[in-house]
């Protein structure tokens, strides 16, 4: 099953990667089941032309309800309960071997899918629930994170409604950070609810903002630094996670502050990917060692995308780790992996067989 879409703010990007997916994956050797989420969680069966999927002039595509509701029927009263025959194994995803679920963000990304798919007892690609929930709460990493002696940077945590009830002494704590700061909801992904704020007076909107998408907010000291990434694949069966060679994220116009929404996604101009980045041979094993560090930090499985910052020194700041990062084909895991000799299809084929494993 090839499961994408879903509830949070990156449905879109969540359906651009399946349209990779099931553009790549080999149909001889995988039966493949498209099922999407609806933006309101409705599981449907949807279209598995890769076609359907692609963002389309700055459009992202979206998950209708197709009326074929593929688990839990929400309006169907009783007949969404039965009852088993004796000796019936209970299959609530029927048939199903194995579930990609290329979802992003909170109910895809944050463990309670990946709850889920355990309760049912189907194999799933990719981190189980306490990475996925660790990963996607940027809080909870970075306290996971600096446990196992990693390195991040400078952050303050607003708890759910704390700067509404004393903005003075939230402000106090985070003065300290000083300037700029990168305030972003603590669960959240693709630079959603995220401001660059300058100038302090700029603080208390960019709070707001970012807790449209969370009420707990976390606020980062800006780290001067190059933007590399790193990824991260295996991770089962007690063999080592192998790094891949890190890519950069080059900032190379004015069009934005930094990598948000639109430069990730929509817009052409203004910020380059690089892979492989050109980094010293030092630095490039420094970068791989802290990835693999990242990913078994939080106990990660199958794929992750570390990204770091590497400072004027050559030191490496961990920024965050991503359990289901961006996959389509122009997405920096793939391409990092491309880069590092494995390409796309393959890619695909070896994480469906880790978690047949
Ligand atoms: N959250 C996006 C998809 C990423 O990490 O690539
Ligand atoms: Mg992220």
């Amino acid at each position: 099953m090839v499961l994408f879409g879903g509830r949070s703010g990156e449905h879109g990007i969540s359906c651009a990667t399946a349209g990779g997916v099931l553009r790549a994956i080999d149909r001889d050797r995988y039966d493949v089941l498209a099922v999407g989420i609806t933006p309101t969680g409705r599981w449907v069966l949807a279209d598995d032309d890769p076609d359907r999927w692609a963002i389309r002039d700055g459009r992202l595509p979206v998950v209708e309800d197709t009326l074929t509701h593929v688990l839990l029927p929400q309006d169907a009263g009783e007949r969404a309960v039965r009852v088993i025959e004796p000796g019936e194994v209970p299959r609530p995803l029927g048939d199903v071997d194995v579930v990609f679920p290329l979802l992003h963000g909170p109910f895809g990304e944050d463990g309670t899918l990946q709850g889920m798919l355990e309760l049912a007892d189907v194999r799933y690609v990719g981190a189980g629930v306490l990475a996925s929930a660790v990963g996607m709460d940027k809080h909870m990493m970075k306290v996971v994170l600096t446990g196992a002696g990693l390195p991040v940077g400078p952050f303050v945590v607003v708890p759910p409604g704390a700067f509404v009830r004393d903005p003075e002494g939230q402000l106090e704590r985070i003065r300290a950070l000083g300037l700029p700061l990168f305030v972003k909801p603590a669960r959240a992904g693709s630079s959603l609810g995220i401001t660059r704020v300058d100038d302090l007076a700029d603080l208390p909107a960019a709070i707001a903002t970012a807790s449209e998408h969370d009420p707990k907010v976390v606020v980062e000291a800006g780290i001067v630094g190059r933007e590399i990434e790193c990824g991260v694949l295996g991770g089962r069966g007690g063999a080592r996670p192998r790094a891949s060679l890190p890519g950069e994220i080059v900032v190379t116009g004015p069009e934005h502050a930094f990598y948000d929404f639109e430069a990730k996604y929509l817009d052409e101009g203004g910020v380059r990917l690089d892979a492989p980045a050109d980094l010293p041979p030092d630095v490039v094993e420094r970068v791989q060692d802290v990835a693999v560090a990242a990913f078994e930090a939080i106990g990660c499985e199958g794929l992750a995308r570390v990204d770091m910052f590497v400072t004027p020194g050559g030191d490496v700041v961990v920024n965050e780790i991503n359990t289901m990062p961006g996959f389509t084909p122009y997405s920096m895991y793939p391409r990092l992996w491309e880069t590092s000799g494995v390409p796309y299809a393959a890619l695909v084929d070896e994480l469906l067989t880790l978690a047949l494993e």
